[in-house]
């Protein structure tokens, strides 16, 4: 008996088989292209997203020698937020419009205006709109493209096109609708009254359920596409983020998850929904019923080390004299790190390469190393890197603090989590443990289980999780006070830096 995990990516869809103890069975993985007709726009064709999804599920069935009728339940995760407009007939109206896209500045104000300020819209829908969200780039397609507008019936974000196509049913569930910016969060529904603040027929939107509720099963015309069987249950799955979460068992509160991938993601359950502030935190529905969390977003975490690597580290000593050693510069580069005192004798690094989201909502902040001077070698600056990513992680973790979160667990996972000199730079930074765990496949394992659950072989998600996920690895904080006290006091003057340069990197700009 086999579960398949769906996670549509950016650059690509991965398929994955596992069996109902959790081990992985067979992985396949199909690319596609990313499109950037203008500065700022980021668009793909969806049917490009289902000829990659339906080649990687007849892949993953070829690898693991299994027939559609071994597949017991199908799980979606995917990229967040997209834009996917179809007719009545069910035929894609223009390209799908990304998350990574960044046209709709404008509509994101509009949206604030309309539903009467921050604070109100914040109750609504729980987040202020980001350039990401869906809810702006519909109001951009209804400012700019009036003709496709006036043929929209459907509305579907990137993982329930894919539903679509797999059964012929539009649904979604809450995780991905929060990104909309359209859900009412608290309630877990969508938000009549954002809906019609912003002139958007109900109709367009589809039913929204629970992760791991049964949503539509595979059509006869898709059985014959993929491989699977008609009939197979699709459960509503989740967001790329929530999935991964699940993935890691980071389904109660306490256990925080931070993913050091390009970007760095902070990502912690909350059981009770949370008052309404004024906050740079985002607060979505998690994959398991009556339960939130927190997210906060870092754009360039890994993005700036590989930065690091390539244009600064290229002539290092240690890199070049090793070459053609197997070594991975990533080690090379965090071990000279670990040789620097903590605070790289006065060096601050910040890691804002391409804007940031969390906690400063700003495209205009860049990155920068303060306090350079003649003493400071290669390693101080891959030191001062390493520590600005974590301090800038350390931030989302204050904001989420301030909000009432008790952090007991930080569970890391990405490129970054594999080296033991960084999870110890970041138990030390963040004052937590920090924990890995056996399952490393992330977003399509994460909706597996959530299948699993859907048909009945878990009780609920947290037991699933308990089922398969087991921590393998914990890294404490140093029992030295003084690490602890020498990095607070590097974090404090990390965090003056960015009020302090704000304006300057406002007229660079310019
Ligand atoms: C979540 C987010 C990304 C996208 C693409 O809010 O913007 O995780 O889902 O991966």
């Amino acid at each position: 008996m086999t579960l398949l995990g769906i996670d549509l990516g950016t650059t690509a869809v991965k398929a994955l088989l596992i069996t109902e103890n959790g081990e992985t069975l067979a992985s396949a993985t199909v690319e596609y292209p990313l499109h950037t007709p203008r500065p700022l726009w980021s668009e793909q064709d969806p049917a490009d997203w289902w000829r990659g999804t339906s080649e990687a599920i007849r892949q993953v069935l070829a690898q693991a020698g299994a027939s559609g009728h071994d597949v017991r339940g199908i799980g979606l995760s995917g990229q967040m937020h997209g834009l996917t407009l179809l007719d009545r007939a069910g035929n894609v109206l223009r390209p799908a419009i990304l998350w990574n896209d960044q046209r709709t500045a404008a509509q994101c104000d509009e949206i604030v205006h309309r539903a009467g300020g921050p604070m109100r819209t914040r109750e609504l829908v729980a987040n202020l709109p980001a350039t990401s969200y869906t809810a702006p780039k519909l109001l951009w397609v209804r400012e700019h493209e009036p003709d496709v507008y006036a043929r929209v019936a459907h509305v579907l974000l990137p993982k329930d096109y894919i539903r679509y196509k797999l059964s012929g049913e539009f649904a979604t569930e809450v995780g991905d609708a929060t990104g909309t910016g359209l859900l009412d969060v608290r309630h877990r529904r969508w938000s009549d009254e954002m809906l019609a603040l912003l002139d958007i027929p109900r109709e367009w939107l589809p039913l929204c359920l629970e992760s791991h509720e049964p949503t539509a099963q595979v059509s006869e015309t898709a059985a014959r596409e993929t491989g699977l069987a008609a009939g197979t249950p699709i459960v509503g799955g989740s967001g790329d983020q929530p999935a991964a979460a699940v993935g890691l068992g980071s389904v109660r509160e306490g256990i925080v998850n931070v993913t050091l991938g390009t970007s760095g993601v902070v990502f912690a359950s909350v059981e009770r929904y949370p008052p309404v502030r004024d906050t740079a935190v985002e607060v979505f529905c998690h994959a398991v019923p009556e339960t939130w969390f927190f997210m906060g977003v870092m754009l360039s975490a890994g993005g700036s080390l590989r930065w690091h690597r390539d244009v600064i580290a290229l002539g290092h000593p240690q890199l070049v004299t090793r070459q053609p050693s197997p070594a991975d510069p990533y080690d090379l580069l965090l071990q000279s790190a670990a040789e620097v005192p903590i605070g790289a004798e006065g060096l601050i690094f910040l890691p804002y390469l391409t804007g940031e989201r969390t906690p400063h909502r700003d495209p205009l902040a860049r990155g920068a190393f303060v306090g350079l001077t003649l003493r400071h070698t290669q390693a101080h600056l891959a030191r001062a890197v390493v520590e600005g990513i974590s301090f800038g992680l350390r931030d989302s973790i204050e904001l989420m603090r301030e909000l009432g979160l008790h952090v007991n667990e930080v569970r890391a996972a990405g490129g970054g989590a594999r080296s033991a000199i960084w999870r110890q730079m970041l138990a030390d930074i963040f004052q937590a443990d920090i924990t890995l765990v056996n399952s490393t496949e992330g977003g399509a394992f994460g909706v597996a289980l959530l299948a699993g659950v859907g048909i009945g072989l878990w009780r609920d998600t947290r037991e699933a999780c308990d089922a398969v996920i087991r921590v393998t690895s914990r890294t404490s904080p140093s029992d030295d006070p003084a690490v602890l006290r020498r990095y607070d006091e590097a974090y404090a003057h990390f965090r003056e830096l960015y009020p302090a340069l704000k304006p300057i990197f406002a007229q660079l700009e310019r």
